[in-house]
């Protein structure tokens, strides 16, 4: 999909779609007047029979019959000025392709004169990633070739083409994160994890590093090793490191990923009806890929590294057992009380390896708890930290994104629970605050670096389509991570 800022007037556009945006709050633009007028005042009499307001996705649409440059019009609701953010604009943008597209069109101009250059961004955005699809594993349509966009125009706004690259880039690593967590396991496994980041280090700035399982046991990773060797399929670690092309004198920004490609749950096996979905157990090193695609793309001024921690957890003859005493990267000993509690430990190492390289910060995303879906409901991310500047700033990039993030707390207390007899620490708590104690467990391993913890069990899977948000894989914390990491 080509999108453009044309210099052009609406009317000078040719297009099959045509978008005009409409705030509740406000009179219609000067564009969708002219329209009304060129179609002798058709449009307005159809908004009027539509009862329509321009309340948030609303939509009404007009066939031109050949008398404007494009062949239907749309307009679509934005609701109040003041209250349309960045997630209302995506959606809007999702909602024309979503129209152009039930009519096999390929081409849209949007009118984007009462849109800021960054309302206009958003826009573009969510119709980039309203045209997401996971189709590859189906058949084609037998009455040809599924409809495809390829040109979006936005005629009278400030939108700069360094905007328009920018939000290219957002787009492609959402989608990347997407197709990541909804390939199958079978598909998406550690390797393939692991290829994809030598990929996406070919741009300027980056290195990486992969282990195998050899390497991977004579680092001491005891936590990976741990939870890899019940499954045949080969575990990988994984380490992306961009560093600016002109340098930079600020520490790096470290982000880490729970990249398990299948929980079946170990020794302590899920049962039938919680194991299907958990190939999306890699939601958190889809994050970390998204955003260090987009990192690759946009080249920002920040040095950050991508980690990557990533393997099945089985039932193989081999696998850890409940009651095994592991050692961590960091010199700390686990005691393992169940195995489906595997995130942490591969986690653990993960982010004890981080703290080498002397981060600014470091911030984990992991699917890491059921309770925190329980807590937060399926659209919530839960944030776990003790830094108060790293908090703000976190929930101040969710906000610029408009995704959702929520403040969690790290209670001490509650971290007493994982105290062990036989080892330094346990990978269990007790029944309550499973969200909490997972983090605390994490907290052992982040020593004096300022930590988060993202728990993004619920807003990674979608269970329908819903604006730019598209059913399955969401890609979620990727456009957190861009804003977060900045220019
Ligand atoms: N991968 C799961 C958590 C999960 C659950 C992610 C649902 C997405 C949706 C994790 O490894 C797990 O199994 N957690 C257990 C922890 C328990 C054994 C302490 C859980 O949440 O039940
Ligand atoms: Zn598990
Ligand atoms: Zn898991």
């Amino acid at each position: 999909m080509k999108t453009n800022a044309s210099q052009e007037s609406f009317f000078e556009v040719s297009a099959d779609l045509a978008v005009i945006a409409r705030f509740e709050d406000q009179a219609p633009s000067a564009t969708e007047t002219a329209v009304n007028e060129r179609l002798q005042g058709a449009l307005g009499k159809t908004l009027e029979r539509l009862r329509f307001k321009g309340k948030p996705r609303q939509v009404a649409s007009l066939d031109t019959l050949g008398q404007l440059p494009f062949e239907t019009v749309i307009v679509i609701g934005l609701g109040k000025k003041d209250a349309v953010g960045p997630a209302g604009l995506r959606d809007a943008g999702a909602i024309a392709v979503k129209e152009a597209l039930s009519r096999h069109y390929a081409s849209i101009t949007v009118d984007g004169t009462l849109l800021t250059a960054d309302e206009s961004g958003q826009l573009v955005l969510g119709c980039r990633l309203g045209t997401y699809t996971f189709d590859e594993f189906q058949a084609a349509p037998e009455d040809g070739p599924k409809p495809a966009i390829t040109n979006v125009e936005v005629t009278g706004s400030a939108l700069s083409e360094a905007t328009l690259a920018r939000m290219e880039a957002i787009a492609d690593g959402v989608c990347l994160s997407r197709k990541l967590i909804n390939e199958p396991a079978n598909v998406c496994t550690p390797e393939r994890l692991a290829a994809l980041a030598v990929d996406i280090s070919k741009a300027p700035g980056f290195t990486v590093d992969i282990w195998d399982r050899q390497q991977i046991i004579d680092k001491g990773f005891g936590g990976l090793t741990a939870v890899s060797q019940g499954a045949a399929v080969e575990p990988r670690f994984i380490h992306m490191s961009y560093t600016p092309v002109n340098g930079t004198s600020e520490p790096a920004i470290a982000l880490v990923g729970k990249g398990i490609t299948f929980d079946a749950g170990g020794l302590c096996i899920k049962p039938a009806k919680g194991m299907a979905d958990m190939y999306i157990d890699m939601g958190g090193s889809a994050a970390v890929m998204g955003a260090m695609q987009a990192v690759a793309k946009t080249q920002p001024a920040r040095a950050v590294h991508g980690i990557v921690g990533a393997c099945e957890n089985m039932t193989g003859a081999d696998a850890y057992r409940p009651s095994d005493i592991l050692t961590m990267y960091s010199g700390k000993t686990v005691e393992v009380l169940n195995t489906d509690a595997e995130g942490r430990l591969v986690l653990a190492d993960a982010i004890a390896y981080a703290r080498e390289f002397n981060p600014e910060c470091i911030i984990d995303l992991a699917t890491l708890t059921g309770a925190c879906m329980v807590g937060l409901g399926p659209n919530y991310a839960g944030l776990f930290t003790d830094h108060e500047d790293l908090s703000e700033r976190l929930l101040g990039a969710a906000d610029r994104a408009e995704e959702c993030l929520w403040r969690l707390p790290l209670d001490k207390k509650l971290g007493e629970s994982i105290k062990s007899k036989r080892a330094d620490i346990t990978n269990l708590g007790g029944p309550y605050g499973g969200a909490i104690t997972a983090a605390q467990f994490l907290q052992n391993f982040s020593g004096d670096t300022p930590w988060a913890h993202i728990d993004i069990a619920g807003p990674t899977l979608a269970s329908k389509d819903d604006g730019y948000i598209k059913a399955g894989g969401t890609g979620f914390a990727v456009m957190t991570l861009v804003e977060f990491i900045g220019d």
